[in-house]
Order: structure tokens, then sequence, then C-alpha cells
């Protein structure tokens, strides 16, 4: 899969696998962040799916209030706004967890092999982070806003990543040695998002897809540290339920039900890393 061209929207659209959707693509060279812009769209009441990108970010925005950095034109940022009618059957609270998903099987077109989820909603692959999502909901009137943002460190090289980050973060070219086409890539994770909307909106819960999620999810029988507000969770996560809540249980045999949270360390047994 390799990287021939700039950022392009006709681009994108070429390699959509469903046009009819007719899904707007939105690019641009420099934003604050693509998911406030995402939102903007959406108060267009004819916009009911929008894709946003930009080739970097000024004010890119990370969970837990972090910020996301990426050099222009390396990484692959881009927000997908999702708009509802009001609804309980929306089940925000999945999104982050079906989004992981989407973006794994997008990957998995193009890299085969060691790309995992972990728990909640990052990307990794051969063990160290290679994508997050930022998941948002705004509501207005009668409708409601989810914002799906993916940050993905494309094509970045060793010297594009924060020196602080190195160890625990990488990029598809350090790990493959490829460049990638990310108009290719964004139109993988754009269907997959599409697909997934379509069958939410004929009930697809997390329990659906539960299995399948799991088997790819890298957390499972790990030593993990979780920061939980101001708590700090140890121990080994044993298991993820049909709600995507993580077990963990530390070494006094407590079982913590973790529903959010943020692992900071993660290895297999025996090997905790310090
Ligand atoms: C994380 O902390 O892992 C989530 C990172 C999400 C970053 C993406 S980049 C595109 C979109 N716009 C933003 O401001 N954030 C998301």
């Amino acid at each position: 899969m390799c990287e021939t061209h700039e950022l392009s929207s006709l681009s994108i659209d070429s390699y959509l696998l469903d046009r009819s959707a007719h899904v707007p693509i939105y690019l641009f060279d420099q934003v604050e962040s693509t998911n406030d812009l995402a939102y903007g769209y959406l108060s267009n009441p004819a916009i009911d799916m929008v894709a946003v990108l930009a080739e970097t970010q000024t004010s890119g925005r990370g969970r837990r209030g972090r910020a996301w950095t990426s050099p222009k034109g390396a990484g692959l940022l881009m927000s997908i706004g999702l708009s509802y009618e009001s609804s309980p059957a929306l089940h925000y609270e999945e999104w982050p967890l079906l989004a992981s998903w989407a973006l794994h099987r997008a990957l998995t077109h193009v890299i085969h092999e060691n790309v995992h989820i972990k728990w909640p909603n990052d990307i990794v692959l051969n063990e160290k982070k290679l994508a997050g999502i930022l998941t948002e909901l705004s509501s207005s009137a009668n409708r409601r806003n989810l914002i799906i943002g993916f940050g993905i460190n494309v094509n970045l090289r060793l010297e594009d990543l924060p020196e602080e980050l190195r160890k625990k973060a990488t990029s598809m070219f350090v790990e493959t040695g490829q460049m990638y086409n990310r108009n290719k890539l964004a139109a993988l994770i754009i269907d997959e998002i599409q697909q997934l909307r379509k069958h939410v909106s004929h009930g697809l819960r997390f329990s659906d897809i539960h299995e399948e999620w799991v088997a790819h999810c890298q957390t499972i029988g790990r030593h993990v540290r979780i920061v939980q507000g101001r708590d700090l969770i140890e121990g080994v996560a044993s298991s993820i339920d049909h709600s995507g809540i993580l077990t963990v249980i530390d070494d006094t045999g407590t079982h913590h039900r973790i529903a959010s949270g943020e692992i900071i360390e993660t290895s297999p047994l025996g090997q905790l890393s310090v």
C-alpha cells in the first residue's frame, strides 16, 4: 500500500466501496481540531454523516484532556460525525468500543499481523500505540451528534514521534518500513463506520461483536495499571463483559469492575514494567 498521493477528498471518495451514501468529505491543511469542525457540519440538518480530515491540527485533542499531535502530512487525522434523532436506542456509551472494532477491521486490511485493540479503544501494533479514538457527543434540540475522532500514526518516522513516547508509541511506517496510502485508509475507515452505523440502526449492540472484539483485544490476561479518576488499580485483567466493562483482579483477590479508564502499563503476566 504505497503512498503515492497527498490526501485528497476525491481520491478518498474513489476508494469508497459504497459511494451511494454520498458522505461529504472535507479536507483541510490545518485546523484546530477536526472533531470541532465535524460538529459544525452536522448543524446542517441535511447532513447526517460527514468526514473531516486535516493534514495537521493546532489543538488536536486526545482522551482524558491530553493533546494529540502529528506532523503535517504524515498521520491520518479524521473525525467522522454521525447525526441522529434523539433516541434512547442510540447507546452512545458503546460507540467507543464499536469504533475501535471498526478501526481494527480497517487497519487489518492493510497490516495483517500484530494489530490489536487495547481496552477500551486504542489500537496497538507490535504492542505499541498506533492509533487513538476520541468519541464525543453533543445534543441540540431533538438531535444528537456523535463525533468519532481517529488519530493514526501512519507514515511518521521515528524522529516524528515525541522522544518521551517512543517506547510506547509507534507508526505503521516505523513498524513495517512501508509508506501507506492515507486516502485508501481513510476510505476503509469511512466504509467500516458506515456499515457499522447501518447495523447499529438495525439493533446491533456491542454484545453482538463481543466475542470477536475480545479475540482481537490484547488486554485480557495482562498485568495492568489503570488510572480511574484519582485511583490507581493494579492487577490482572481477567475479562471484558458484554457491556465492555473490564474486570481487574488485584493482589488481594478483589475484583474491580472498570467501565472507563486508561491503562498506563500493560505487560504479560510476570513482567510488569515500571
Ligand atoms: C487518544 O487520546 O488516544 C485519542 C486521540 C484522538 C485524536 C484524534 S485526531 C483527529 C480528531 N481530532 C481531535 O482533536 N482528536 C481526534
